[in-house]
């Protein structure tokens, strides 16, 4: 029986089935669309706040080299990630790609994971989000109960008219010679920020994907707009000043270790990396839409390279910017890119960088939502999953159910838990998603070397070895907790899987059908 546990999807006659189904998802979706879909999910939390805190805790201005780092190993994973995409166009991403490849088992571990990747990865978006639209209410004068501002037990404090995380002013406090006990403060009890617009956004969702599109179209171009008025906006206002803070606050580039791991110094680098990793997350939710393409076999490599190389450089360019308009140490707040944009004098700014972040988070959170539904959708067609997730609404042709199930989950954890808890386990459970993706391209190429590719990874299995290498390099850096928590939920999946997958998964029943033995 342990072999079954192998078993594999057949291919040919996955690609038949998808290729003959009516009344199913709509194929909408063109190139563009998968970019902008792409850079949708891309561009959010991980630049306009995981920058600040990740420069101010873990590497300093050389933030720049984890992003360059965190990128490389993201270039690798994507090239596996395009061929898999256009090699196996149909929904569910690495999941669907390990079940034609290394079997259901790897098939689960890869599902249940990515849950990690985008469900927790909405959350952890939702928390950016309620921190850019309380820092923006505050601006107009407009308070929220602070115990409604954030994850239970953080301590908030109310200096200069605002109320603060403790945690981000401690340093500015420490500066103003305050002491904070002399503060009024609370301790936070719920986000009711983040539940907010994840319920939003799992209203929007369940209406359709082409109303979805549109809207996340729209706020791409916002998004786009607005990290390059920060860059510009930036570079003008160093060039008038002779690139004189950047010298500074670039001094010392690498800061000296403080004698723990991931503590700046080179392994704070590495740190760094583990943490903006979650800058480049969602390149690979373009190929969860592969049902959705129009042209997948094309279209799909360009969707997710392209939006990979545009984000890269955009990354590069705002954080090498931002520490050296500011002190790294100055950083670690809800905020950072609206507090560099201060620097530069441009009164206007800040509203501007908090709308666009708002907006550009807002997008992240929907392609997240609507990623995770479709894999909750496509393992329940396998019968890996109850069938209610499986089910798609008559009138608006979407994973209805699905999306409701995964936003109250979402919504639940997005309240309750803070950023850095919630963040990495996106990176460690994405990473693993990647590692086994790479591999899986490999040993493809090995079984199946005569299927057709419109897209080939280059120098197999030099990029993949590389990919695995660097994934696994990011995933080693991130702490033993956040490690234990990742074996934990991988545990409780197993359970799952022993209980039900296993016993309705379809590909396990023609298996059982083809040997004339009972599967239950
Ligand atoms: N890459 C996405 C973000 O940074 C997840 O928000």
């Amino acid at each position: 029986m342990s072999s079954s546990l192998f078993a594999r999807k057949d291919l040919t006659a996955m690609l038949a089935a998808t290729a003959g189904e009516k009344g199913e998802l709509k194929r909408v979706l063109g190139p563009v669309n998968l970019v902008t879909l792409g850079i949708g999910a891309v561009i959010g939390a991980g630049i306009f706040v995981v920058t600040g805190t990740a420069a101010a805790q873990f590497a300093g201005p050389a933030i720049v080299l984890s992003f360059v780092l965190a990128g490389i190993g993201c270039a690798f994973a994507g090239l596996c990630y395009a061929e898999f995409a256009t090699l196996i166009p149909i929904a569910g991403s690495a999941y669907t790609y390990s079940y034609a490849t290394l079997g259901e088992i790897i098939a689960w571990i890869i599902g249940w994971d990515l849950i990690l990747e985008y469900a927790l990865g909405a959350a952890t978006v939702a928390v950016g989000w309620s921190g850019y639209v309380n820092s923006f209410l505050q601006d107009l004068h407009i308070f929220i109960p602070p115990q409604l501002t954030a994850a239970p037990g953080t301590d908030l404090v109310l200096y200069a008219g605002r109320w603060s995380r403790l945690g981000s002013i401690q340093t500015q406090l420490t500066q103003a010679g305050v002491a904070a006990s002399s503060l009024p403060h609370v301790a936070a009890r719920f986000d009711l920020i983040a539940f907010f617009v994840i319920a939003f956004i799992t209203f929007i969702l369940v209406i359709g994907v082409k109303e979805s599109a549109n809207i996340n179209s729209a706020i791409v171009i916002i998004k786009v707009a607005v990290v390059l008025v920060f860059i510009g906006l930036a570079a003008v206002a160093l060039t008038r000043l002779h690139w004189a803070p950047l010298a500074a606050n670039w001094h010392p580039y690498i800061p000296p270790n403080t004698g723990k791991f991931g503590q700046f110094g080179w392994s704070g680098i590495l740190r760094g990396a583990s943490e903006v990793f979650f800058a480049y997350i969602g390149f690979d939710a373009v190929s969860t839409a592969a049902q959705e393409a129009r042209n997948p076999q094309k279209d799909m490599p360009f969707g997710i390279l392209g939006t990979l190389a545009i984000c890269t450089v955009l990354y590069i360019l705002v954080s090498g910017l931002l520490t050296g308009l500011i002190p790294y140490t100055s950083l670690n707040v809800p905020d950072p890119v609206a507090v560099g944009i201060d620097a530069t004098g441009v009164v206007w700014g800040s509203a501007l960088v908090k709308i666009g972040a708002i907006a550009g988070l807002t997008s992240v959170i929907l392609v997240m939502l609507m990623a995770q539904s479709r894999i909750l959708y496509t393992m329940s067609r396998d019968g890996l999953l109850w069938q209610w997730a499986g089910r798609v609404h008559r009138r608006f042709r979407t994973p209805y159910i699905s999306s409701i199930v995964v936003g109250s989950f979402v919504a639940v954890c997005a309240s309750v838990f803070p950023i850095d808890t919630l963040l990495e386990m996106v990176n460690i459970g994405t990473l693993l998603a990647f590692v086994i993706v790479c591999g899986g391209v490999w040993v493809m190429r090995v079984r199946r070397p005569e299927m057709p590719r419109p897209f080939r990874t280059p120098w197999v299995p030099l990029v993949p070895i590389l990919g695995i290498v660097i994934c696994a390099g990011l995933m080693a850096a991130l702490p033993l907790i956040t490690w234990l928590r990742l074996i934990i939920w991988l545990a409780i999946g197993m359970v799952i899987y022993i209980s039900y997958g296993r016993r309705h998964s379809t590909v396990q029943q023609e298996r059982a059908r083809a040997q004339g033995t009972p599967t239950r």
